[in-house]
């Protein structure tokens, strides 16, 4: 059963509500998947206000080890959230870590009393367009020519603006 399994892929991580301590590692993974990369401290302001929650999987006390396996920031504000940004280490990735993450911010935005949830993806990122159908949302609108092309693109990417009703 696919959503049960998503526990039981990584049972030594488990999801916990970020604080200050996890700002460094939760930097550190953002540096190896986006350019440019968000400092602890760009973190650090985002969570300090009080619109914004975030969540992070870390491998339990029970596994021996503390490592980081991704984050999830979340804005919620007048009945409507917003993913801020969510990565997955790339050595944990495909083991329900994003799923769970992202369930974790759902779950936070319904108790915010956020009635939808909205967030934009890169028209070309196959594996986070995959996650977010799977959790339910779906396209209501794009930007074009939204992210930067790197070097070697000459096309600039778009964005689709994914909705989630909660
Ligand atoms: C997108 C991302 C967060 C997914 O995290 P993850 O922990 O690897 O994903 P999960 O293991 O929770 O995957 C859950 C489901 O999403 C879909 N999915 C995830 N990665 C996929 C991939 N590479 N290809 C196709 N589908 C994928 C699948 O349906 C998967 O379920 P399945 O494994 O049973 O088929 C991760 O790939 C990542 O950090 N990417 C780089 C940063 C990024 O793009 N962030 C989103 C910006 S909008």
């Amino acid at each position: 059963m696919a959503l049960i399994d998503y526990f039981l892929r990584r049972p030594e991580f488990d999801i916990f509500q970020m604080t200050g301590d996890h700002l460094p590692d939760v930097a550190r993974i953002h540096g190896v998947l986006f350019k440019p990369a968000w400092s602890a401290s760009a973190f650090y302001s985002l969570l300090s206000q009080d619109s914004v929650s975030g969540f992070v999987a870390r491998q339990n006390n029970s596994s021996g080890g503390s490592a980081m396996g991704g984050f999830v920031l979340t804005r919620s504000a007048g009945g409507e959230a917003e993913i801020l940004t969510v990565g997955v280490d790339p050595r944990y990735g495909r083991a329900g870590l994003g799923w769970r993450l992202m369930q974790a911010a759902v779950g936070r935005a319904r108790q915010d009393g956020a009635e939808t949830m909205f967030l934009e993806v890169d028209q070309a990122n196959v594996a986070a367009l995959a996650l977010y159908r799977r959790l339910g949302f779906r396209k209501v609108g794009e930007r074009k020519a939204y992210y930067k092309p790197s070097a070697q693109d000459a096309s600039p990417g778009g964005a689709d603006i994914l909705r989630l009703d909660l």
